[in-house]
């Protein structure tokens, strides 16, 4: 709807800037103008002025400026229709007079709400009638409290065909206004309209003013189908641009900067229960861009917190797809991983509020996660595949709609891949010996240090490694003590838990004296951490890079014998041989000197993993193999 300009100056006439914007910020006033601490960014000195006689306020700690209208869709995420609607109440200004065309459809609109209104008084009333008593027993089992039943207005559709019809008949409302609502299902045999939830707790669906406009409601039975019966889309409920819980979530989000989304309805019931107020569901629709928009009016950083199960990646997968296009400068979404097979819900009830809270800590951003789906999709250990995926990235980069947004994703895949060519050559002998590479300059040479706490990352997100390479890591030595205390903690308490879960070692760490370090570990950047950090990635390649990482840093002395080795059966190969081998040689000297700084002393690492090398070497269709099988003449 447009307003006349001359209607929102008088609004803005009567409600001073500071006026509106106290109700959120205390401000202080300072000659002219009134200051205040930010209401966008933290901050210990105020930054956040107002200004009356211009009818501004701006904010230089985030640059963000504007009116008593973007005020109050800023802070409290409503469109500019919403804040008008709002700020005219305030003010007292009625609301223009519009066609009678629209006064009419506003006036029906008006008439649906009030009947759902009456719908979730009626729903909420059976909950606590005797009718209601197996689905309060329901409720009960699922662990939801007096206050939260409260809180969200859950109530039960009784089983007959009329209960709500009846009721809501009788209270003036017609059957078309039902049908309208969704309320009523009309049959296809001319038989009258009826209830359409029956036998069902009932979750109403709220809009950002917090009217309820349609509902859920969840079957007692966990065999009866389908297990969540939704409103279908009418004149007020448009499934595209709702998400569960906005009108709530969005208060305690605008106090935090943090929004978490989740996919079902019991999710945010159950998180809200567990403390964490700023949750929304998306109720397993697809992601839409009205969606989004939503959500970034207040957080520009959602955190997508899908079920750890296959439908929650696939759904998490989906939504990658809907995201890019969208993205903008400031604005983007993380991602948690859940455990396997569970939800949010499953979460907080076994386990507790903390051990959801350190999964949305550990968010990841959405670069990661899109280069991690594609790192997982296929196997890159041949030039084709290696193409394949750097082209499966283009093509998903060449999707972001926003041009600077894409330029910085295009250069952060850039440097990505190179990183990965680099590790991938200087990992395994012989997997490109034949590729002149430049010697890598410019980047520093990885630290002890960097490999200890890589290791650790690995052990603590990947606990089972440690039976699959016991000795290798129990033959480490880290001269770091803490590291090496912790190392010596994590191998201790996975050998004394056999097959113990990543958020159960997890737990125990945050027990002991070592949880301080591992907070200290800078959990980003080098390509390999990312892949240990990962509770999702496929344990093969986890195991792949562990043998790589180990190999990379342990092995160098191992491989310059064999290259003597190798020397010496050369001696009467072809030429081209010959120079193929000098390359090798090469590049394994330089590689050598970048790692000598730090371990090549360990020459005794232990006849185990020099075995365990030569096998992944040969697994890998290693160089010296191919010249071995040479014929000589
Ligand atoms: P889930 O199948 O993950 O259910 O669907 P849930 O949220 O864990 O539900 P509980 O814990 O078994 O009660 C996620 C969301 O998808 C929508 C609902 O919004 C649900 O919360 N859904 C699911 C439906 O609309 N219909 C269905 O039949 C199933
Ligand atoms: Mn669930």
């Amino acid at each position: 709807m447009k307003f006349a300009d001359s209607f929102l100056d008088e609004i803005r006439a009567r409600l001073p800037v500071s006026q509106v914007v106290s109700r959120h910020v205390p401000l202080k006033r300072r000659g002219r103008e009134f200051v205040g601490l930010s209401p966008f960014n933290k901050e210990k000195t105020p930054s956040f002025t107002v200004n009356d006689q211009k009818g501004f306020y701006h904010c230089f700690s985030s640059g963000k400026h504007g009116d008593i209208f973007g005020f109050v869709m800023e802070t409290e995420g409503l469109s500019f229709p919403e804040a008008v609607e709002k700020l005219a109440g305030d003010a007292g200004v009625p609301l223009p007079k519009p066609d009678p065309q629209f006064e009419r459809v506003a006036k029906e609109r008006l008439g649906l709400l009030d009947a759902l209104e009456a719908a979730a008084v009626f729903f909420e009333e059976q909950l606590k009638a005797r009718e209601g008593r197996e689905a309060s027993a329901y409720a009960e089992r699922r662990g939801l409290s007096p206050a939260t039943l409260k809180a969200f207005r859950i109530g039960y559709a009784p089983g007959s065909t009329d209960a709500l019809k009846s009721t809501l008949i009788k209270k003036g409302f017609t059957e078309a206004q039902l049908l309208e609502t969704g309320l009523l299902v009309r049959p296809d045999d001319g038989r009258a309209p009826y209830d359409r939830f029956r036998h069902r707790l009932i979750i109403p669906i709220l809009d950002p003013k917090g009217r309820v406009i349609a509902f859920g409601a969840r079957a007692l039975d966990d065999q009866a189908q389908p297990k969540y019966l939704n409103s279908p889309e009418t004149a007020l409920f448009d499934k595209g641009s709702t998400v569960f819980n906005f009108a709530e979530a969005r208060k305690a989000a605008f106090e935090s900067g943090e929004l978490i989304v989740v996919e079902g309805y019991m999710d945010v019931i159950a998180l809200h229960q567990a403390g964490f107020k700023n949750v929304v569901a998306t109720l397993g629709t697809a992601f839409t861009e009205r969606q989004m928009e939503r959500l970034w009016l207040t957080a520009r950083e959602p955190i997508i917190c899908f079920d750890g199960d296959r439908a929650g990646e696939a759904a998490a997968a989906r939504a990658i797809d809907r995201m890019l296009p969208n993205l903008r400068e400031g604005h983007s979404f993380r991602f948690a991983f859940l455990p396997d097979g569970s939800d949010p819900d499953d979460l907080v009830r076994q386990e507790g509020a903390g051990a959801l809270a350190r999964c949305l800590a550990s968010a990841k951003p959405l670069i990661d996660v899109v280069w991690l789906r594609e790192l997982a999709a296929e196997p890159i250990d041949t030039p084709e595949r290696r193409a394949a995926f750097e082209e499966r990235l283009q093509r998903l980069l060449a999707q972001i709609a926003n041009a600077r947004v894409r330029d910085h994703y295009r250069r952060e895949v850039k440097d990505r891949l190179f990183g990965l060519w680099r590790e991938k050559r200087g990992a395994v002998p012989g997997k490109r010996p034949w590729t002149p590479t430049k010697p890598a300059g410019g980047s520093k040479p990885p630290s002890a240090q960097g490999f200890a706490t890589t290791v650790i990352l690995a052990l603590v997100n990947h606990p089972w490694l440690l039976d699959r390479f016991a000795e290798d890591v129990g033959s480490l030595e880290f001269k770091v003590k803490p590291f090496a205390e912790l190392l010596a903690f994590l191998t201790r308490t996975i050998f004394e838990h056999p097959g113990i879960e990543r958020g159960r070692l997890a737990e125990l760490l945050a027990k002991s004296n070592h949880a301080q370090l591992l907070e200290k570990i800078d959990q980003r950047s080098p390509f390999t951490r990312v892949t240990f950090l990962h509770p999702e990635m496929p344990p093969e390649i986890v195991e792949e890079q562990f043998i790589e990482l180990l190999f990379r840093w342990r092995a160098l002395p191992t491989l310059k014998r064999e290259l003597h080795e190798l020397a010496d059966q050369l001696s009467e190969g072809s030429d081209a041989e010959y120079e193929q081998f000098t390359l090798l040689q090469q590049q394994i000297a330089s590689a050598g000197s970048r790692h000598a700084t730090d371990d090549a002393g360990d020459r005794e690492f232990g006849e185990k993993f020099e075995e365990k090398i030569a096998q992944v070497a040969r697994e890998k269709g290693s160089w010296h193999k191919g010249r071995r099988q040479v014929p000589r003449n």
